[in-house]
């Protein structure tokens, strides 16, 4: 491959975390003139500079894409010579220790496609800065560590651009003759350039407030197109409940007299945490019940949590370097997970963040893509906003706070937020404070954000009666990841229960923390063997393998009192018995069709709890699972064992469908975890090849009063063959093809669909006349949604593969970002035969052999090769 890069692209250089060196030169303040206008933006800046430390080195402004028109030092223009453009950045030598350095430049938002800098979405200006959008906007030292105070001036057209916003506090405003008006924004805290933000365009505003602890009112809105504003009431209440919970939980208030947080259509992922001003993916703001689902109105409330979170965990306490992003990735998903929690079920959440977890983090993990939380290198660091910095960052904070308990994990906390406010702090700043506030020893534990890899705990019980006593033996093992071939042994918190099988009982959870590469605990009080109940509650993020029999794993899947574990024994009961039949081994169907009846009929559990539980694991979790994965066998399987379900317990299913139709809308957790379970029951009485279930799934599509239930229906029938899958489909297109987000839905239904033809279908769907490569939201629902689905994206033929890489290739063009996320399920191709794998990486050599490729789709195809 080396070879084949150096005669198309210039091989992108590498970035490493040793380099760091703290920045040359500083920016106290920065004022920013905007001469707004979607075919011609003229930006001038205004930088008051100071050398930092004792060196000769020039001042050096990152650029990208951009030209100085002008460039002034101290308010005289500065002849060519003394300034020059290395690598797009402005180099400028200057012979005092503090200068006023001014540039101008031009830019235009209309063209640019990437999404980042300015750009122009559905009628309005905004921006996108994080991690290095900035430099596309002005010539500024583009890095997390200078922290500046800003001054924004906006000027544009006043009937286009009646709304004029920045970060911090609006200062000032006026209209001229011209038909523009104008703007002035400052924000005093002190902050890094990715945190910047402006947005111009024809907003219309839900205008709400909240009072603070110490009583300060913070004036709060919500700014999206007039049309969508009664759709904003979901993610209004999520931030007023966001507020409250940080400073119920963290003591954290908010800090300035505004929070706006716009809604916009092209976004290249969910949200952006910008000081003040934060700017949305409108998937994750705009909720009702004819459009959005239960899953989305929890998206909602989490991301606006998220964002609305980082005002500490992210703005208040920064990242030094890019290395740091889990810093306040992971943090702020750990912070927003526990408000969800809090908001409705903790079992469920905890079982969904697994889930997401598995997903997507643990293939990353033992792929070619695999980093550590804190990476040691990178080519484009748009590709490091990864499940392993966000999720598995997360569970790394999450053991911190298990092994802490909850109040001393808060005082940890408070000093890490005390001692580095107004700071670009590391995660060893993190740890540290967490080492001294908490008075915890996190030496071993820091091995957590070097290491890459998931850990694998071997757990064995051997009972000796003479004694009456258990030994648990544990053994860890972390594979090797690119770079690190051997690994050194974690410490690893794992809570433990031993069950007694006769009362259905256990003397307490446990928590162990195993630190060596193997050892052993021993209990007493036991006269007969107990069941091992291990890794309760998830509380760390490794594959547990043990013995336990299918009717230990049935036993715990009735009768364990720890939710997660509970929902893990019939996950794992599940898995056996798909991967043995998998393999054509025997497999004993009956016992999940007993453990499901048992979980059915146990009346004291939630819905929403049970619907997680009588879930079959995925297609894609159980290729996990295998060695070389199957998707051919891992179909066949997966659906013999759905209809058998389906049949034997059809009338429980029947049953459960029709008795948990409401009369009343609701977003209630009660009202949620009913459909949720509504919608598991009729999944499987299609499954069952009832005569009458497409009747059934189209009648609930079209009585539906909402989207869950309309879509998950839709679903159900896309899975399969009848006149009513495209009676629905139609209908579905024709009620919301107007609607993007929506519309959105029917793409990703049919990419997600478990009917043989999804590729094909894919394959027309992408030349359907909705579809575009310049919304990132509307790529994802298609070709995002399609390599998640195993089954299809692994066509023997290898269409599926064909058909991803000339997205990747077509977007590359356009948006070289979004282009790159979906190229990591191609670098799966070790995991499957040799057909698929070649087929995968002649793909993957294809795509690199393009010219001009960009720099983020040739780090994320060239690692795939590995
Ligand atoms: N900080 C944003 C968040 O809250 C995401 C920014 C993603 N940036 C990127 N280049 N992918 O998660
Ligand atoms: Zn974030």
């Amino acid at each position: 491959m080396a070879d084949m890069l150096s005669t198309t692209t210039a091989a992108p250089s590498v970035i490493r975390r040793s380099d760091y060196r703290s920045p040359d030169w500083l920016v106290p303040h920065i004022d920013l003139e905007f001469d707004l206008d979607p075919a011609l933006t003229r930006v001038r800046a205004q930088l008051s500079v100071t050398r930092n430390g004792g060196h000769d080195h020039p001042l050096r402004l990152d650029g990208d894409g951009i030209v100085p028109l002008e460039v002034m030092v101290d308010g005289r223009p500065v002849s060519p010579d003394s300034w020059h453009l290395e690598a797009g950045a402005l180099i400028l030598t200057l012979p005092g220790d503090a200068h006023l350095v001014e540039t101008l430049v031009e830019l235009v938002p209309e063209s640019n496609s990437k999404l980042m800098g300015l750009y122009a979405s559905g009628g309005l200006l905004c921006t996108q800065c994080e991690a290095e959008g900035f430099r596309r906007i002005t010539f500024f030292p583009d890095r997390p560590d200078v922290l500046s105070r800003y001054s924004v001036r906006m000027t544009a057209d006043k009937a286009r651009f009646p709304i004029l916003l920045a970060n911090g506090d609006p200062i000032d405003r006026g209209d001229l003759d011209d038909g523009r008006h104008w703007a002035v924004w400052h924000d005093p805290f002190p902050k890094p350039c990715y945190l910047f933000a402006l947005v111009a365009g024809d907003l219309a505003c839900n205008a709400d407030q909240f009072v603070t602890a110490s009583g300060r009112t913070v004036q709060l809105g919500i700014w999206v197109k007039e049309s969508d504003l009664p759709r904003t009431g979901h993610a209004m209440t999520a931030l007023k409940n966001s507020m409250a919970w940080d400073e119920r939980v963290y003591g954290r208030e908010y800090d300035l007299d505004v929070f706006n947080i716009v809604a916009v259509a092209d976004f290249n992922f969910g949200a952006m945490e910008n000081k003040g001003l934060n700017i949305f993916n409108s998937r994750y703001i705009l909720a009702d019940p004819e459009t959005a689902t239960d899953i989305d109105y929890d998206g909602v409330e989490g991301v606006v949590a998220h964002e609305y979170f980082h005002n500490w965990s992210g703005n208040r306490v920064t990242c030094r370097d890019w290395f740091q992003l889990s810093l306040k990735e992971g943090f702020t998903v750990f912070r927003d997970q526990n408000f969800s929690a809090d908001m409705g079920s903790h079992a469920v959440k905890r079982i969904e963040d697994v889930r997401v977890l598995r997903a997507a983090q643990f293939p990353e993990d033992s792929g070619p893509l695999a980093h550590p939380v804190r990476p040691e290198s990178y080519m484009e660091i748009s590709n490091f906003y990864t499940a392993t910095i966000y999720n598995k960052g997360a569970e790394l904070i999450r053991m911190i706070a298990l092994i802490a308990g909850p109040e001393r994990f808060r005082a940890g906390a408070d000093l890490y937020f005390d001692r580095h406010d107004g700071e670009a702090a590391t995660c060893e700043d993190f740890v540290q404070a967490m080492e001294d506030g908490a008075g915890l020893d996190l030496g071993q534990f820091r091995l957590w954000y070097e290491q890459a890899g998931t850990p694998r705990v071997q757990a064995s019980l051997i009972h000796d009666p003479v004694t009456e006593s258990v030994e648990l033996v544990l053994e860890q093992s972390l594979p090797p990841t690119p770079g690190q071939p051997v690994k050194q042994p974690m410490a690893i918190p794992l809570r433990v229960a031993l069950f007694n099988p006769v009362t259905a009982t256990h003397h307490g959870d446990e928590l162990l923390i195993l630190t060596d590469a193997r050892e052993s605990f021993a209990f007493s009080g036991f006269a007969t063997p107990p069941i091992l109940s291990i890794n309760r509650g998830f509380s760390a993020p490794v594959i547990i393998q043990t013995d336990r029999s299918q009717a230990d794993l049935a036993f715990l899947s009735a009768h364990d009192d720890d939710p997660f574990a509970r929902y893990e024994a019939m996950q794992q009961l599940m898995v056996n018995v798909l991967i043995a039949r998998t393999s054509g081994r025997p497999a004993d169907e009956q016992a999940v069709v007993d453990a499901i009846r048992y979980t059915l009929t146990d009346t004291a559990l939630d819905p929403a709890f049970v619907a997680e539980v009588i879930r079959l694991p995925s297609e894609a979790y159980l290729g996990d699972q295998m060695t070389r994965v199957e998707p051919d066998a891992i179909h066949t399987a997966r659906e013999a064992l759905q209809t058998r379900i389906g049949v034997d317990l059809e009338h429980m299913w029947r049953d459960i469908h029709a008795g948990t139709k409401a009369n009343i809308f609701s977003t209630s957790p009660a009202a949620k975890g009913a459909r949720k379970l509504r919608n598991a029951a009729l999944h499987y009485l299609a499954a069952s090849g009832a005569s009458d279930g497409p009747a059934i799934a189209f009648a609930q599509f079209s009585e539906a009063d909402n989207m869950t239930e309309r879509q998950a229906a839709l679903g159900t029938l896309a899975n399969g063959h009848s006149a009513e899958r495209d009676a629905a489909l139609d209908i579905f297109y024709n009620r919301y093809c107007d609607d993007a987000l929506t519309l959105d839905k029917w793409f990703q239904t049919q990419a997600f669909s478990l009917h043989p033809d999804t590729a094909d279908h894919v394959a027309a769907l992408a030349l359907h006349k909705d579809f575009t490569l310049a919304n990132p939201n509307r790529v994802r629902a298609l070709f995002g949604a399609f390599s998640a689905n195993q089954w299809a994206f692994h066509h023997r033929s290898g269409k599926g593969y064909r058909m991803v890489a000339d997205c990747i290739i077509a977007l590359d063009k356009l948006n070289p970002q979004t282009a790159a996320r979906l190229v990591p399920p191609l670098g799966r191709w070790k995991r499957f035969d040799e057909g698929r794998a070649s087929l995968m990486r002649a793909e993957l050599q294809r795509i690199l052999a393009e010219p001009g490729l960009s720099k983020d789709v040739t780090e994320q195809a060239s690692k795939s090769l590995n």
